[in-house]
């Protein structure tokens, strides 16, 4: 195989790879630990009785460490903040981080049955996260920085749309393999065809995660490597580049397993944490506040890290007045702590707040 970095890869062969590249001890090894740690974090995730407690939170997170690999940065409190308030002056760069949220959940949403797990659906999430018109690429890209070009994607066209099918294919109807082993080879495949102009690593991140629910090994999208590959971004890279040069697969895989591995038991840590807090806020308000108490509100304040009285009346649990009532004594009762946003008042929610922000 003639590769060259500096000229477009042609001949990035189809998927699969023979067998014997992940037939290994070490890789099955590595395997059995990511999947006993998903698997629990799979039967853990039904303790927390709202979704929307998992999604808003977590997905925030995501979309924050996937947006600052790009070098597009934010903090979580802005990102919170403007998550929940219409008032909050929304820099740029939040706002990317926001769209990264609506591409993984609108995706999500749309993902009933295999046949949805297509490309269309990922134009569309490049096309949400980047705000651009356009599709899969019709021009030539280059990889690396101003200095040096350390990748060149294939050609686009055919030869670019014909492993894009294959991918698509492979991804859904190949079952002789272990989803979570084909996850981390199609991984790579999605970042080394490179199809589209820009946000290939961050709607590549989303896909890894949806085909994680595709395949059933979750439920909801919560398990998000983004801060495992941040914090490991130079192995990441080197990796990704092993593989095109050196069909150095092995310690791909391996890197995307332990990826996997441990990001499910920090997931796991946290989705415990906010079950610990939400039960006991709920204890707390129950005993203390049993006048204003139902489930309902601690749910509501417990489905995002800032509250606001019209997020109240939105869930039908109180009029504006008794919602601005309430609001007060979760304050007073230290459960929340408010701010002014603009014209707008902002709740926060003190426990959930920190362990969102303790990573
Ligand atoms: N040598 C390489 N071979 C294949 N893919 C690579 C290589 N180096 C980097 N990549 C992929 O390209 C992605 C960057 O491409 P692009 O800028 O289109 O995506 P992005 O979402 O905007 O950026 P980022 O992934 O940095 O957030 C990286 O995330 C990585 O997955
Ligand atoms: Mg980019």
């Amino acid at each position: 195989m003639n590769y060259s970095k500096d000229q477009p890869y042609n001949d990035l062969p189809l998927l699969l790879p023979d067998p014997s590249i992940w037939e290994k001890l070490s890789i099955y090894k590595k395997l059995a630990e990511a999947r006993a740690a998903l698997a629990e974090l799979k039967g853990r995730l039904p303790i927390i009785p709202n979704p929307l407690m998992l999604i808003n939170t977590l997905v925030l997170q995501e979309a924050k460490d996937s947006s600052t690999i790009e070098n597009i940065f934010t903090t979580n409190d802005k990102l919170y903040k403007a998550f929940s308030s219409t008032a909050a002056n929304t820099d740029p760069a939040t706002k990317e981080v926001l769209r990264y949220r609506e591409a993984l959940w609108n995706s999500f949403s749309e993902l009933k049955s295999p046949k949805d797990f297509s490309l269309q659906l990922a134009v569309k999430i490049f096309k949400l996260i980047t705000e651009k018109k356009e599709e899969v690429r019709t021009g030539q890209v280059y990889i690396g920085n101003s200095f040096q070009v350390v990748y060149t994607p294939p050609a686009p066209g055919n030869i670019l749309l014909e492993k894009l099918n294959n991918w698509f294919d492979v991804a859904v109807n190949k079952k002789d393999i272990d989803p979570l082993l084909k996850m981390a080879i199609l991984h790579y495949q999605f970042e080394a065809i490179h199809p589209f102009s820009d946000g290939n690593g961050r709607t590549g991140r989303i896909l890894n995660v949806l085909y994680l629910c595709l395949q059933k090994l979750l439920d909801l999208p919560v398990l998000y490597l983004s801060k495992y590959i941040l914090d490991n971004k130079t192995d990441y890279y080197r990796l990704l580049r092993e593989v095109t040069e050196n069909n150095s697969w092995e310690n791909w895989i391996l890197y995307i397993l332990e990826a996997v591995k441990q990001t499910s038991i920090l997931t796991l840590q946290k989705v415990n944490a906010i079950f610990d807090n939400y039960t006991s806020v709920l204890e707390k308000v129950k005993v203390e506040a049993n006048d204003i108490y139902s489930r309902e509100l601690i749910d509501v304040i417990f489905s995002q890290p800032y509250c606001k009285i019209s997020i109240l009346e939105e869930q039908k649990i109180a009029s504006r007045n008794t919602a601005s009532k309430y609001l007060k004594r979760l304050e007073e009762l230290g459960i929340l702590t408010s701010e002014t946003v603009g014209r707008e008042n902002l709740y926060k929610n003190i426990s959930l707040y920190a362990i969102l922000s303790n990573s």
